[in-house]
């Protein structure tokens, strides 16, 4: 289409859409300058109430359809939790010709990791340390998406999260800002495509701006106290990240940073986000995050909240209504401006313009049909799952199965069960579409007697939320003791008689996600108890993790010969995992986060700073090591890797310039497998103590057996600065490094070099 006809009125636009309903997507990227002066002349039609009404989103679930119809006829700007296409049809077309400016919808969804094809929890996707396979699934995710008529995900949740005990750890990409800012773009490029409007593509949210991830103690909607110097070293980078890759909308959070509301802090959305980074998009609240202002004992009314809120910077208040109950009497009292309502509406506009809306706002719905869970759909979740495990432990190369392996017991209450293989946020998907792990190991090995039984169940609560899959909770089946005896018996039985045993223990689905705080890490109900009496009958056991945080396997980790965490892998999971077990495919996951021992040791990260006696002796508890499980970065393969010849281009290195590195890579086994080879520096002094390691680059490649390949690392000196606490800036301070390479946090192979000024 030519820019002229883009330029066409509203109603000649209308025509077209309603004559053509079903069109591509497909247009011309329109210009910056194009989009705003398109949006500027629709906002000078446009009445105060017409303004505010667009900065109002709606819940589906909790609207009457005639209340629904009745939004979209006044010009609401968005709804969430449309999923029907037909019904995203009807409502659109309401508001394309009955609403007085035409204005389109924007229908937004938490398509999290998959809308109808599940694909494995964000935690796993960041295990995979593969930003191409990431921006894979998203985009597949958002083909699926876009077809059914959603044009913007609640995606991605960049929270950094040191503290496993908070539930939503799992939605996010772990502890480490390096690895978070791949991931950040990763799923930004994947969600959005090349540009906003690529066709089949849809507007990605980073969230939760900003510092969600610090709930204290781990607990849900906590207050976070983050200092100046983490906030910007740590949990604002990915953010940034995100800006940089060109993140539509940012979601702003619900708990209080330092004090002060996420969503009524001109500070980060004002000064941080638009000023230092120039975001140009729109702020979207957190669910009924505004009224919450007045709960958090920061405004002194509705009113207030709504005020506060909008001039912070918050385009668009999540489902309270507010915006709609407050805004029009505090514009006309002055205590909002004109101004401030039309560039917090601007960016709204521009969106839908650029999303091509307005000219194409209708789907297709027998395309959405097709495009639903299909062959490539399902194809592409299991690859991901394949890439996202992490293999613990393998003692004696227990693992892969063989394939003609006579008999084998697959036990635990996550064997078999669809609802927990998808993991949290799967809202839109439906549990029988899902391949268990059970049902996977069954179709790869056809010829082996299987057995598969619970062993012991896992109480599972009342769903928390809507946001948790709607399992009614269970206790059903074992009500009496005898009955949970027999059923325990019944699984040893099955280890005692088979070649050897799986067994899937973990978390339930809801265990983890919105609202799912832990206070512990142990295995939930009797898991523990079965694992270690089918240790002890001493014959092949492998463990299967499925959980959205690291658990307290310390027991496991040293008697259990075999583990494997598959995270919650997704409708694809049972077949990616027979493949992982069986050797058809091989594990190359690194862990995203700092494993801990146990729940004490919490906060546990790598990246901490060197204090008084450095803990190389692990003993800075009385009662445990000081030392993770499993370090940052840790992950085995079926093939062996040595990584050697570490050198540098040059050991003086100018601080606009690049840090040069090559490291030698051997796959020393006889099976093709992929290495992820990481990079880490050190800054021995300066204006701040500065982290003991910090992840600088890695490269995920595969080697056949026997392969050597010399690898190149080019860091930019830039990478090395940070925003130093006593200077109150950033800075990349000249002086003397060390550098790391290896396969996970504690690598050994070691150089320095000094920055120098240019
Ligand atoms: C969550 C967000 C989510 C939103 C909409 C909130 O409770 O914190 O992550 O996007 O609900 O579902």
């Amino acid at each position: 289409m030519s820019h002229f006809l883009r330029r066409t009125t509203l109603t000649m636009a209308f025509t077209i859409a309603i004559c053509s309903p079903f069109a591509s997507y497909a247009q011309n990227r329109p210009s910056d300058a194009e989009v705003r002066a398109f949006a500027d002349k629709l906002l000078n039609r446009m009445t105060l109430e017409e303004k505010i009404e667009q900065m109002e989103q709606a819940a589906g679930q909790y609207v009457t359809p005639e209340r629904a119809n009745e939004l979209a006829k006044k010009g609401v700007g968005s709804f969430l939790f449309f999923t029907d296409p037909v019904r995203i049809n009807e409502l659109q077309k309401i508001a394309v010709t009955q609403s007085r400016l035409h204005i389109p919808l924007l229908f937004g969804y938490d398509v999290i990791h998959g809308f109808r094809t599940i694909f494995p929890v964000p935690l796993a996707m960041a295990s995979s340390w593969d930003p191409g396979a990431v921006a894979k699934a998203q985009s597949m995710a958002a083909l699926e998406a876009r077809a059914a008529g959603i044009q913007w995900a609640f995606t991605p949740m960049v929270d950094i999260a040191r503290d496993p005990r908070w539930g939503r750890i799992m939605e996010g990409a772990g502890e480490d800002p390096y690895l978070g800012e791949q991931m950040a773009a990763a799923q930004v490029h994947g969600l959005q495509g090349d540009y906003i409007g690529s066709p089949d593509h849809i507007l990605a949210c980073v969230k939760h701006f900003a510092g969600y991830g610090a709930a204290i103690g781990g607990r849900d909607y906590d207050s976070s106290d983050i200092s100046d110097e983490l906030l910007h070293n740590v949990y604002l980078r990915p953010y940034h990240s995100a800006v940089k890759a060109g993140v539509a909308t940012v979601m702003s959070a619900y708990m209080d940073l330092n004090g002060v509301p996420a969503s009524a802090n001109p500070w980060l959305l004002q000064d941080v986000l638009r000023k230092d980074w120039g975001f140009k998009g729109f702020v979207v609240s957190d669910w009924e995050t505004s009224k919450s202002l007045q709960t958090h004992g920061f405004a002194a009314s509705l009113q207030d909240a709504a005020i506060r809120s909008v001039n912070a910077g918050v385009n668009m208040e999540m489902t309270s209504n507010l915006y709609r109950d407050y805004l029009p009497a505090a514009t006309q009292a002055g205590t909002v401006t004109s101004a401030t309502l039309d560039d917090l509406v601007r960016p709204i506009l521009e969106m839908k313009y650029r999303l091509g809306l307005f000219t194409n706002p209708y789907i297709d719905v027998a395309r959405a049909q097709q495009i639903t869970l299909s062959t490539q759909e399902r194809e592409a979740s299991r690859q991901t799952a394949e890439k996202t495990a992490v293999l613990l432990r393998n003692q004696a190369n227990i693992l892969p199965l063989r394939k003609d392996i006579r008999s084998l017991a697959i036990i635990g209450p996550l064997a078999d069960s669809q609802v927990d293989t998808l993991g949290s946020w799967s809202i839109h998907a439906e549990r029988q579409d899902t391949i268990t792990i059970a049902q996977g190991l069954r179709e790869k090995l056809p010829n082996t007697k299987i057995t598969v039984t619970k062993g012991v169940e896992i109480e599972r609560p009342a769903p928390a939320s809507i946001f948790d899959a709607q399992v009614p909770p269970t206790k059903a089946v074992m009500t009496t003791d005898e009955e949970r005896k027999t059923e325990f018996d019944h699984a040893l039985e099955a280890a005692r008689t088979a070649e050897a045993t799986v067994l899937v223990l973990g978390e339930l689905q809801n265990m983890s996600g919105e609202r799912a705080s832990r206070a512990t890490l142990t295995l939930p109900g009797r898991q523990e108890e079965l694992l270690e009496a089918v240790t002890a009958l001493g014959k092949p056991v492998v463990l299967v993790l499925m959980t959205g945080r690291p658990l307290d396997i310390t027991w496991a980790a040293s008697h259990v010969p075999a583990i494997l965490n598959v995270w919650y892998p997704g409708t694809e999971g049972g077949h990616a995992v027979a493949n992982l077990l069986t050797g058809d495919a091989n594990p190359s996951g690194h862990l995203p986060l700092t494993w801990p021992r146990e729940v004490g040791q919490i906060p546990l990260f790598y990246n901490t700073n060197l204090t008084q006696i450095p803990d190389d002796t692990a003993h800075r508890y009385w009662d445990t090591s000081s030392l993770p499980l499993y370090p940052f970065g840790f992950g085995l393969s079926y093939a062996g890797f040595e990584i050697s010849d570490l050198a540098l281009a040059s050991a003086k290195v100018k601080s606009n310039s690049v840090i040069q590195a090559s490291v030698k890579i051997k796959n020393t086994s006889a099976v093709t497998g992929e290495e992820v080879v990481q990079l880490y520096t050190h800054q021995r002094a300066g204006s701040a103590s500065r982290p003991v390691r910090e992840l600088k680059g890695f490269q995920k490649l595969a080697l056949a057996p026997g392969e050597t390949r010399t690898i190149q690392f080019s860091i930019p000196a830039d990478e090395l600065a940070f925003w130093s606490p006593l200077l109150r800036k950033t800075v990349l301070e000249p002086g003397a490094f060390d550098l790391w390479v290896g396969n996970d946090s504690s690598a050994k192979l070691h150089t320095s070099f000094e920055v120098i000024s240019h």
